[in-house]
């Protein structure tokens, strides 16, 4: 394969194919890429290798890597224009994080929020990799020497980890990571559970969590169900401080219909929460429709859908060799 020959800069993000993507996936991180493309040298990539850290059903987690791509894919991200990849593919992660463990502290990865609260969720299998999922992430990122790393709020703990060890290494052994900048969405791209609006949409709170892949009508039952605020005024107006039900509506409206928040506060004048969620569930149905409809016809051509994943990981083999074998060697590895 041929030396990268543009200066575009490189973005990486990844997502754990632990649970099925859902609406907040969707307007949160996965629309926000399908256009960086022609910005960034991207790559995506299915984190299969952290889904372990907790017990999968081996079957469910073949589907779900797979569907996963296809609805990467549905959503417009260009496998001609993106490097798309499944991370046990690129045997480098493997590789570098265990070097990496060599350079992460015991007390850093102790401090990290993720691994107290999985831990305390999953009490009877508080495995090694649990505890040192970060220094894998870090791994991950510093392969391909992005200089962004989209990624939720909750992962900013990790993406500082990650800086930390690369400037660790770097102080040691001279300039071998790009230190990496994460790039957190604002707030309006976060995406709220329909039940429980004061927590991010979540796979765990299924009632409350619209999936990609789900039915028009299942989805329509959701939001006819959203909870709304329990003040008495029942009407539409943006205040995520006391009316966050409502405004989580209004954000994904907003981000379904490219309408201002403005706009849908004038188009729902004078209506109620009655009239207002079934629109929302509409916008969300038809936005997700041709994402489902071609991601299920995706799924069915596993040749196409193999075909990427091999070429996703030639290149990124290819780009991470490169800093493997500088990292090999920077530490001391017999090189042949
Ligand atoms: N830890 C991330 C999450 O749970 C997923 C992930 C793994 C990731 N490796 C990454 C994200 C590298 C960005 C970059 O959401």
């Amino acid at each position: 394969m041929e030396e990268k020959t543009t200066a575009k800069k490189v973005m990486l993000s990844g997502i754990q194919p632990s649970g099925d993507l859902h609406l907040g996936n969707y307007l949160g991180a996965i629309k926000t890429w399908a256009n960086r493309s022609e910005l960034y040298d991207c790559y995506y990539f299915m984190a299969d290798m952290h889904t372990i850290t907790v017990r999968q059903t081996p079957a469910d987690l073949r589907r779900r890597t797979l569907e996963q791509l296809a609805i990467y894919i549905a959503c417009g991200l260009d496998p001609e224009k993106n490097t798309l990849f499944v991370q046990s593919h690129v045997p480098a992660h493997a590789q570098l994080g265990w070097v990496l463990d060599c350079y992460t502290m015991f007390g850093e990865l102790s401090r990290m929020t993720q691994f107290k609260d999985k831990s305390a969720k999953h009490a009877d299998n508080i495995n090694a990799g649990l505890f040192t999922y970060p220094s894998l992430m870090a791994a991950d990122i510093l392969l391909y020497q992005p200089d962004l790393i989209p990624v939720g709020q909750d992962q900013k703990q990790h993406c500082e980890l990650t800086r930390d060890i690369a400037r660790r290494f770097n102080n040691l052994y001279g300039e071998v990571f790009k230190i990496p900048e994460p790039f957190i969405p604002k707030e309006g791209a976060r995406i709220m559970s329909l039940n429980a609006p004061d927590s991010k949409m979540s796979k765990s709170m299924p009632d409350g969590c619209v999936f990609l892949m789900e039915k028009p009508e299942d989805i329509m039952r959701k939001f006819k169900r959203a909870i709304t605020d329990s003040d008495t005024e029942n009407c539409i107006r943006y205040d995520p401080e006391n009316k966050p039900g409502v405004a989580n509506l209004m954000n994904i409206y907003a981000a379904c219909t490219d309408k201002t928040i403005d706009e849908i506060t004038a188009e729902f004048e004078g209506k109620g929460y009655g009239a207002f969620k079934p629109v929302v569930g509409e916008a969300v149905v038809e936005t997700l429709r041709p994402i489902r409809e071609e991601a299920q016809r995706l799924i069915t051509d596993k040749a196409y859908l193999s075909d990427i994943c091999k070429k996703g990981a030639e290149k990124a083999n290819y780009v991470a060799n490169k800093t493997l074998r500088k990292v090999y060697k920077k530490v001391g590895f017999l090189q042949l």
